[in-house]
């Protein structure tokens, strides 16, 4: 099974980044992602043996992230799977020591997948047609504030109009 963990935007967040997908969309063409699969990952796991689910679960549910305020400042894009996503123009201190702190207890169980940089990003798109974000930068500057705290184990699932996800667990 496809597992990652992420953080979920509360629910005003969520339609004003819906919000920003349809302009982005407008613009740049591609797949925008449904407005329940917004989230930021953390963590990608990749495929992990169903076995090993319940640990996952159990060690998931014991975390209590202190939780900060992410600053949503910028566009921007990956080119080669033609990504386009909203993020921090600087890094976010809280969010980087909590990724850290979660690939630092995921290694040793042997789940790698650690990136060499971490680049906090929402995606909004998949396959963009045009990849310019300079126009998207002008017509809707970005300018939200991410106040996170839970954490949740999602399941990926490949469908023919792309991924869906499910919760599997949460922590405190
Ligand atoms: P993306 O939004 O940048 O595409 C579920 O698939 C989540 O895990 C998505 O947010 C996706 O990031 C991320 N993801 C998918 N495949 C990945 C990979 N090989 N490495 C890192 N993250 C990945």
């Amino acid at each position: 099974m496809r597992l990652f963990l992420a953080l979920e935007p509360p629910d005003d967040l969520r339609e004003r980044l819906a919000t920003l997908a349809d302009l982005a969309q407008a613009r740049c063409g591609g797949r925008r992602v449904p407005d329940a699969s917004l989230h930021l990952t953390l963590a990608f796991l990749g495929e992990v043996d169903e076995a090993r689910l319940p640990a996952l679960v159990e060690w998931v549910s014991g975390q209590a992230p202190t939780g900060g305020v992410w600053r949503l400042d910028r566009w921007g894009s990956f080119r080669r799977p033609g990504i386009v996503w909203v993020g921090g123009r600087t890094p976010d201190p809280a969010l980087d020591a909590l990724q850290a702190s979660l690939w630092d207890d995921l290694e040793p169980l042997d789940l790698s997948g650690r990136p060499t940089h971490f680049v906090p990003h929402i995606t909004l798109l998949r396959r963009a047609e045009r990849m310019a974000i300079e126009p998207l930068e002008a017509q809707a500057p970005v300018a939200l504030d991410w106040r996170w705290q839970r954490l949740t184990l999602l399941r990926s699932y490949t469908e023919q109009d792309g991924a869906r996800y499910e919760a599997l667990a949460h922590s405190a």
